[in-house]
């Protein structure tokens, strides 16, 4: 009682005006019984997920007034623990990180939040979001409660994240009406306590009454509990819905329905084709959310650039993500609306709140311009221009040189030798040249796990440099804990004998704009890995892609903006620079390129080059033409049910072997000549999920791999709505095989097929047989 009189009067003596802004203002979002409830109401969100990384400030109200034109009542987004902590210990929440401010202009654009701070958020973005700097912990262990390191690294981080956003919870007046705990932990890990954890950890860095959020996938939701949480679901375009969500509605009666991550496209990775979404499949299955009043968030609504070093990478196998973050999304990469954008309006308008209008499309700030191509006459020299160096007795990795991103040297003198020798780099992470007495003897790309060089006969003593360029971390599954340069140690052999180099001259090549301006730039011609730099003049500014088609590998900067990478390998083939980093009068344009141009031009195009594959200098090994299985016996044969989900074979008994080959003698329609597979597990003695981390396709009859992303390793990509799938178009026929090399043996007592999920049923198999071998198989 007298409690509730000190109260009393402690409101009394508030100014009035603060009182009533806050009521006027707060709100309420729960998930009640099979419906969403905001202030007491039902409410569908329709979300749309935007990276205010990704976006510049400048644009960012654009970008959130253009989700709402196209029927979003939402925004999602991400928040991204590296992106502000990038010194160990130093948050900076200001100017193009302020994403407070962000959330603040969702809310005066009159639409809601949903907060994910992750501290995991996978996202195609260097390490998910982690810091880079937790490497150089050696044994370092993320996502999980058995590193205190890591744990406690989060708490602090989360705390951060609650100052500045906690205040902004629909309950204190914000548009915050949920918050996610992690990032599709069940592709993950099954640990319950370390979900708790960080639920409570968000708790208790402030957002304590927000609506808590989950998300997995269909196939996984099951692999943890979590309470308080209300659980998504994500999947592609083009889904089933009514297979996505029939286990989740047995298991969860009552709750309300939301795809999490409704994918409107895909990410592209280097030297692999561009990735795009039919819009008619993905607005199929967008009209049966809402015709079943399922909530959805889109991602990405608008998918912009991965500036600088910020783009991640898959695995396995190795596959660096592009640093155009286009995603075929309904609103392009300069922020302008493509015919999904379209389709999308055209559909939600059918579905509003009652009283709810859509706004007029608003017009982009900045006009798309051309640049007439830019003549480069000044270079520099890399091996002219080295930092200190710094001396280690034993190769490692940059993190362990205090070192985030960019390329590493590692030199040092090899003795006279009469014969080849053979030079053994573990690993390469992830692209490396080497070179003697400054001249290439080889490249090594880690897609392709290449990791050998013939060094040539040496008269005399000779300098070895190897030159390792860090592409994106890994941001998903196993292989996260990513350092770059040389992970291990370099190996020098004569055939019989191997030998450990020792005693290494080390240089540190960073990303940051002030390291490549160091350089002294000069006339003459470059030589090797090079800078040039080129000043420009305009006349007006705007949104331009430039064309790098002529150009080797490397970065470029504008007026110190990194705009992140090129590589001739496509499918990207141009860098996008958003007007505001151009200036009218005089521009500067660095590039550095670590391979080689064949011309040093570079004009600004009014379109992006997305999906043009260029020469790769590392051509996949060739393969066998065909396999031969005389001799070898199936252990297992026989026919998999239809329908969707995972299927699971048992071996009659426990059998080791390190190589696989899955035959499809048959699709579940008889007339369809094709195979797909979405993923594929072989499952260990302890009824796990062999690790596929090390997997490699050794043979596959068929795979689509030039007019989608379709290969055989997509198998095993741990990405189940990407999938292998046999030549489009050709006339392939069964049985189609695809034989893997685990990388050592190991036993094994069944296997799990997952068959495609979205509405197609081409390619679905139906009779098969499945061999293990601990030999390679016969060609
Ligand atoms: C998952 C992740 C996202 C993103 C998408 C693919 O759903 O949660 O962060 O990586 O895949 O773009």
């Amino acid at each position: 009682m007298k409690k509730q009189l000190l109260l009393f009067l402690a409101l009394l003596l508030l100014p009035l005006g603060t009182i009533n802004a806050q009521q006027a203002q707060s709100g309420n979002f729960i998930a009640g019984n099979k419906e969403f409830m905001l202030n007491g109401k039902p409410f569908i969100i329709r979300a749309g997920e935007l990276h205010y990384s990704r976006i510049p400030k400048p644009y960012w109200d654009h970008r959130i007034k253009m989700a709402k034109a196209m029927g979003m009542n939402t925004v999602c987004i991400y928040l991204f623990w590296n992106f502000h902590e990038q010194e160990q210990g130093v948050f900076d929440f200001s100017g193009q990180k302020d994403v407070a401010e962000f959330v603040r202009l969702i809310q005066k654009n009159g639409m809601y939040c949903i907060l994910r701070p992750g501290p995991y958020v996978c996202a195609e973005w260097d390490m998910g979001g982690l810091p880079w700097w937790l490497l150089k912990k050696k044994d370092l262990k993320v996502r999980t409660r058995s590193d205190e390191f890591f744990m406690d690294k989060v708490k602090t981080y989360l705390n951060e994240a609650g100052k500045q956003l906690a205040p902004l919870q629909i309950q204190n007046g914000g548009p915050i009406i949920m918050v996610q705990v992690e990032n599709e932990y069940g592709t993950w890990g099954s640990d319950s306590k370390y979900m708790e954890i960080m639920r409570d950890n968000i708790r208790q860095a402030g957002f304590d009454k927000a609506q808590l959020l989950r998300c997995d996938w269909s196939s996984n939701f099951q692999r943890y509990k979590l309470d308080g949480a209300v659980n998504a679901l994500n999947f592609g375009a083009g889904s089933n819905i009514d297979d996505q969500f029939r286990k989740f509605k047995e298991v969860n009666p009552t709750s309300p329905l939301m795809c999490g991550e409704y994918w409107t496209g895909w990410f592209d990775q280097w030297g692999r084709p561009h990735e795009t979404r039919d819009v008619n499949s993905f607005i199929g299955s967008l009209k049966d959310m809402m015709d079943r009043k399922i909530s959805f968030s889109l991602y990405m609504a608008h998918g912009g650039t991965s500036f600088g070093q910020w783009a991640g990478a898959n695995a396995p196998a190795y596959a660096p993500t592009t640093s155009s973050y286009d995603y075929n999304a309904p609103i392009d990469e300069a922020g302008n609306p493509t015919d999904k954008f379209y389709a999308i309006r055209d559909l939600l308008k059918n579905y509003l709140q009652e009283g709810e209008t859509l706004p007029e499309i608003p017009q982009n700030p900045e006009k798309t311009i051309t640049i007439p191509a830019i003549s480069f006459t000044q270079t520099a020299n890399l091996f002219e221009n080295l930092p200190a160096a710094k001396q280690s007795e034993i190769v490692q990795p940059m993190e362990f040189f205090d070192q985030g991103w960019g390329s590493i040297m590692y030199r040092k003198t090899i003795p006279a030798c009469k014969y080849k020798q053979t030079l053994i780099i573990k690993d390469v992470h992830d692209w490396a040249t080497v070179f003697i007495n400054g001249k290439v003897i080889g490249k090594l790309d880690r897609r392709r796990s290449e990791n050998t060089v013939e060094i040539p006969v040496l008269k005399a003593k000779a300098r070895l440099d190897i030159l390792v360029e860090g592409m994106g971390r890994v941001n998903y599954g196993e292989a996260i804990i990513d350092r770059k340069g040389i992970t291990e140690k370099v190996l020098l052999s004569d055939g019989k004998k191997e030998t450990e180099l020792k005693n290494w001259t080390i240089y540190n090549l960073p990303v940051d704009y002030d390291f490549q301006n160091k350089a002294k730039f000069n006339a003459k011609s470059a030589t090797g890995p090079a800078w040039y730099k080129a000043i420009f003049n305009l006349t007006e500014t705007g949104y331009t892609y430039l064309n790098m088609s002529t150009w080797g590998k490397g970065m470029v900067w504008v007026n110190g903006y990194n705009l992140g990478r090129f590589w001739k390998i496509g499918p990207t083939q141009t860098l996008c620079v958003p007007g505001c980093f151009l200036k009218k009068g005089e521009n500067e344009i660095i590039v550095l390129d670590i391979d080689k141009p064949t011309s040093t031009i570079i004009a600004g195009l009014d379109h992006a080059i997305l999906d043009v594959i260029g020469k790769d200098d590392s051509k996949q090994p060739k393969a066998a033409k065909s396999l031969n299985l005389n001799g070898a016996n199936p252990i297992v044969a026989g026919t998999l049910p239809s329908g969707s989900g995972w299927k699971a074979i048992d071996f009659d008994e426990p059998t080791t072997g390190r190589y696989f080959c899955f035959e499809a003698l048959s699709a579940q329609d008889p007339n369809d000549p094709s195979t797909s597979i979405a993923e594929f597990e072989i499952i260990g003695e302890d009824g796990k999920a062999i690790s596929s981390i090390n997997w490699k396709v050794v043979f596959v009859d068929s795979e689509e791999t030039v007019k989608a992303a379709n290969g055989a390793d997509k198998l095993f990509d741990i990405q189940e709505s990407i999938i292998w799938q046999t030549k489009i178009g050709n006339k392939t026929k069964h049985p189609h095989q695809v034989v893997i090399d685990m990388g050592k043996e190991i036993k094994a007592k069944g296997f799990r097929v997952l068959p495609r999920s979205d509405k197609s049923n081409l390619g679905i198999v139906k009779d098969y047989r499945f061999y293990l071998e601990k030999n390679p198989f016969k060609f």
